[in-house]
């Protein structure tokens, strides 16, 4: 993992399985560039089953743990790194509550998710997490966006 200067500013973001199989992924980011951010890096990436037991390890003593894995790597996902104040809360707040039935009007969930495991985003839940997983999936040269 490598540390970033003014880690606040930055979170990490995927498009899951179920949003880019439905071609969806351009609408998600235009509701993200809508709501300020930058998207300052993104790749259209398949993850491999130990890439996401490795990615998901804090979730490992979860009942849903070994479905998750099984999820996000079944099919072609983005990730990406988001650039704007307060990046980490903000995208939470767009993203919406983890099951969609209870996230609200104007989230990315709500609008687009199927069920609580098909929930179309993940964004990262604190600064710390944001540089753990942006330093997962992206070295630094590949984060050219402003
Ligand atoms: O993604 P978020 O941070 O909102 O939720 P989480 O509690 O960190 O859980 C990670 C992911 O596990 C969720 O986004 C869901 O895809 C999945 N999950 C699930 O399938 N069933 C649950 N009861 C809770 C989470
Ligand atoms: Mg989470």
């Amino acid at each position: 993992m490598y540390r970033f200067f003014m880690a606040n500013n930055l979170t990490f973001s995927i498009i899951k399985p179920d949003a880019v199989s439905r071609h969806i992924t351009g609408k998600i980011n235009s509701m993200i560039e809508n709501a300020g951010f930058s998207i300052i890096a993104q790749k259209l990436i398949r993850i491999t089953k130990e890439q996401a037991q490795k990615f998901y390890d804090v979730h490992q003593d979860k009942p849903f743990y070994e479905d998750l894995c099984n999820y996000i790597s079944s099919g072609a996902v983005v990730v990406q790194v988001l650039k704007k104040e307060n990046a980490v809360a903000d995208y939470r707040k767009l993203m919406g509550a983890t099951n969609p039935a209870n996230a609200e009007e104007g989230t990315i969930r709500k609008k687009y998710a199927i069920s609580i495991d098909q929930n179309s985003v993940h964004g990262s839940d604190a600064e710390d997490t944001a540089e753990r997983e942006i330093s997962f999936f992206f070295s630094k040269t590949e984060l050219v966006g402003c």
